[in-house]
């Protein structure tokens, strides 16, 4: 029998293409979505995008019921369910904390009384890093990790390893409030080679990410009275800003947006 595999956040952008690289693999799969407006419009519905084969169970992953239900006959979970705007997660602090901790929390607190093969957990999106610098003979390079001694004076200016100053280059032309990691995907591929992984699948998602782009610019538009309220006058604008130009760049070619699936071999 094949084994069912529970995506939380299935409807979602990363969970979507996991669910089609699943089923091509002979696995069944079930997703719990609550199905959120900003991610998935006003209607609540179904996305066109989500492969016929995959079972959507409409609920939140809040509700113990409702997790409890989607575990049912489930052999191992991908958690993927997030609220997953950076900018809105400083002004919508109770409810980015209460699905992201909270909603893992019942998720766990349902896998104690029914204990599945594997659970996935999704890492955070801050793996992109904090964008691209130049050093002092003009080389482009990433920004070395901050020793233990800088973060303790509080010295958060990044520094090359002998501690001449790093200029921001790539993420110079972003707004404070974004950040942006450029890699080549032949750097990023050999990257992943050095620590033992192999790319098995990628995709090139630039038009949907785009989309959404473009759908939490309009948000920011929406919202922005109330957001500079909470957090500063300045941050509607940079917020807006660094999507536009993002949306720019994606629209034109100058960065684009892979889904991938890394596997050590
Ligand atoms: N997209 C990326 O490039 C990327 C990169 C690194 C890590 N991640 C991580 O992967 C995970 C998924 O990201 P994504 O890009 O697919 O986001 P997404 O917003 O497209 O998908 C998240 C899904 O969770 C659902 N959801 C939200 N709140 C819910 C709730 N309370 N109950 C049930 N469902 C709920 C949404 O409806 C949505 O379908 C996140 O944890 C994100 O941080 C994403």
């Amino acid at each position: 029998m094949p084994k069912q595999i529970l995506i939380t956040g299935g409807a979602g952008f990363i969970g979507a293409h996991l669910a089609n690289e699943l089923i091509t693999h002979g696995y069944t799969v079930r997703a719990l979505d609550s199905l959120v407006p900003q991610v998935h419009g006003p209607d609540h519905k179904r996305p066109a995008y989500l492969n016929p084969e995959v079972e959507l169970t409409v609920g939140d992953v809040r509700d113990p019921a409702a997790v409890a239900r989607a575990l049912e006959g489930a052999d191992a979970v991908v958690h993927l369910v997030a609220l997953v705007g950076v900018g809105q997660s400083m002004y919508q602090i109770a409810e980015y904390t209460s699905v992201n901790n909270f909603g893992s929390a019942v998720l766990w607190q349902a896998l104690s009384d029914h204990p599945v093969e594997c659970v996935l957990v999704a890492s955070s999106m801050s793996i992109y890093g904090e964008g691209l610098y130049r050093d002092t003979d003009g080389r482009v390079c990433n920004a070395p990790d901050r020793t233990l001694e800088q973060l303790k004076m509080g010295d958060w200016e990044p520094r090359d390893p002998r501690g001449r100053p790093l200029t921001p280059a790539e993420r110079a032309a972003m707004p404070d409030a974004d950040t942006v990691w450029l890699v080549e995907l032949a750097e990023l591929t050999a990257l992943l080679h050095e620590v033992g992984l192999t790319v098995t699948w990628q995709e090139e998602c630039s038009t949907q990410h785009r989309a959404m782009a473009l759908a939490l610019g309009r948000a920011f538009q929406d919202d922005a009275a109330a957001i500079g309220r909470r957090i500063g006058a300045r941050a509607p604008a940079e917020l807006i800003a660094a999507h536009e130009l993002w949306s720019e760049w994606l629209g034109a070619g100058r960065v684009r947006k892979f889904a991938m699936v890394a596997e050590q071999r």
